[in-house]
């Protein structure tokens, strides 16, 4: 099974560019799905649906052409049937502070939800082998590096708090209970985490695997535009998904000769020629602006026919290397992060207990060392062509 991430800034044609896809990979014969992890869906408006995508109380894959299902994952639905225990327990928290049932309920909605419940979902499908290719429909950048970023955060969460926090609870409930306004969690609380995260458990190795999973970051020809794909691009890398694709949409058609967009026209050429420079090995691919929003299958089958020409097929495997990796050189150990864009002063690295930490800018990554490497403390960095060279020794 492949899985494939459209992301980028917002508003530069993730959905349209992700659903045209989806329109290519079914025509090709791959049972596909096209999910939507952005909690502002637009899947169903971008095929053009009546009435949006929802049918009855059901948030499962619709079907929409041979091959071809779309989904939008309902927060609402998905919170009665996995997160019954935990949102229970949130509101009623909230309840106590004074707070009405509808807002306190609103607020048991926390940031995270939707994606974990859109893993969840890949997770199943991939399991019961139900799609060759999903694509997911990312929402702008910073939503969807949380997306990629929460199995690792549970992963810690689970390890590192968890079942700490359960521990303690069986000691104080008693206690609590007695005193306080707010109620310890109940047990059904921590069985609910539990049996969340074993919903997703696997998936990191899934997301980091370069033969299963891929992102593809969609861009316009614009300096600002550009900046923040290129962090994009260095966040997904540290945390190890594979970027093998750069998308950029609504170039300019070299027949408008209007002077107004004369300018317009030299600006996305410059850029683009930069972006082209930049992601150099990863292929650039370009998508022009078409003379009206791009809607409804047969619009998406336009944009599809000129990004996947003949009989290209956009579920390809097109790089198999991993962002990150480890070696032994000489006397030491290294960990190799690919990470262009970055300079070296940007770089905080440290370790805790068995993982080694690495900071670029507001964003941290926990990266998981193997045993050889554990007791090891970083003790150079260095970039050496695009590549953070980290050298690991032990303590003493
Ligand atoms: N190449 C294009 N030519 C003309 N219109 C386009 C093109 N690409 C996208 N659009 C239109 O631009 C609008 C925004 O596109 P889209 O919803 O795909 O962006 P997005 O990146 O998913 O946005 P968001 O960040 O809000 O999710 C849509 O109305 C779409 O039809
Ligand atoms: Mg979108």
């Amino acid at each position: 099974m492949r899985i494939i991430l459209f992301s980028g800034k917002g508003g530069v044609g993730k959905t349209s560019i992700a659903a045209a896809t989806g329109v290519r990979l079914a025509q090709l014969g791959h049972r596909t799905l096209v999910m939507s992890v952005d909690p502002a869906h637009s899947l169903g408006d971008a095929f053009d649906l009546e009435g949006g995508l929802f049918h009855g109380d059901t948030s499962d894959p619709k079907p929409l052409a041979p091959n071809l299902f779309i989904q939008e994952v309902n927060i609402q639905r998905e919170i009665k049937r996995h997160w019954n225990e935990i949102s229970g327990y949130i509101t009623s928290v909230l309840r106590t502070t004074g707070l009405g049932d509808v807002e306190a309920e609103e607020m048991a909605i926390f940031p995270g939800m939707e994606e974990l419940s859109a893993m969840m979902y890949v997770n199943q499908y991939r399991r019961e082998n139900r799609f060759d290719v999903i694509i997911l429909d990312c929402a702008p950048t910073a939503e969807s590096l949380r997306f990629v970023s929460l199995p690792t955060t549970l992963d810690w969460y689970i390890k590192h708090v968890f079942n700490l926090q359960r521990n303690v609870m069986k000691a104080v409930r008693p206690f609590v209970n007695k005193l306080g306004p707010i109620e310890a969690p109940p047990d059904s609380y921590f069985a609910n985490i539990a049996g969340l995260f074993a919903k997703i458990q696997g998936i990191d190795t899934v997301l980091e695997d370069p033969a299963i999973t891929s992102v593809r970051l969609v861009t316009n020809a614009e300096k600002m535009v550009l900046r923040e794909t290129q962090r994009a691009f260095v966040y997904f890398s540290l945390h190890g998904l594979t970027v093998d694709g750069v998308i950029v949409n609504r170039l300019l058609p070299a027949e408008i000769h209007d002077a107004f967009f004369q300018q317009w026209r030299e600006s996305q050429s410059r850029v683009l020629a930069e972006i082209e420079a930049y992601f150099a090995p990863v292929p650039v691919s370009q998508v022009p602006l078409f003379n009206r929003e791009v809607l409804g299958y047969d619009g998406l089958l336009t944009v599809a026919n000129g990004l996947y020409p003949g009989d290209t097929d956009p579920s390809a495997i097109r790089f198999l290397e991993k962002p990150y990796s480890f070696a032994r050189s000489g006397d030491h150990y290294e960990v190799r992060l690919h990470m262009p864009f970055v300079q070296k002063g940007e770089i905080g690295l440290f370790k805790k207990r068995d993982e080694l930490v690495v900071e670029i800018g507001t964003l941290r990554r926990h990266v998981g060392l193997p045993t050889t490497m554990a007791a090891m403390i970083p003790s150079k960095a260095r970039m050496e062509d695009n590549v953070l060279v980290v050298e690991m020794r032990s303590a003493q």
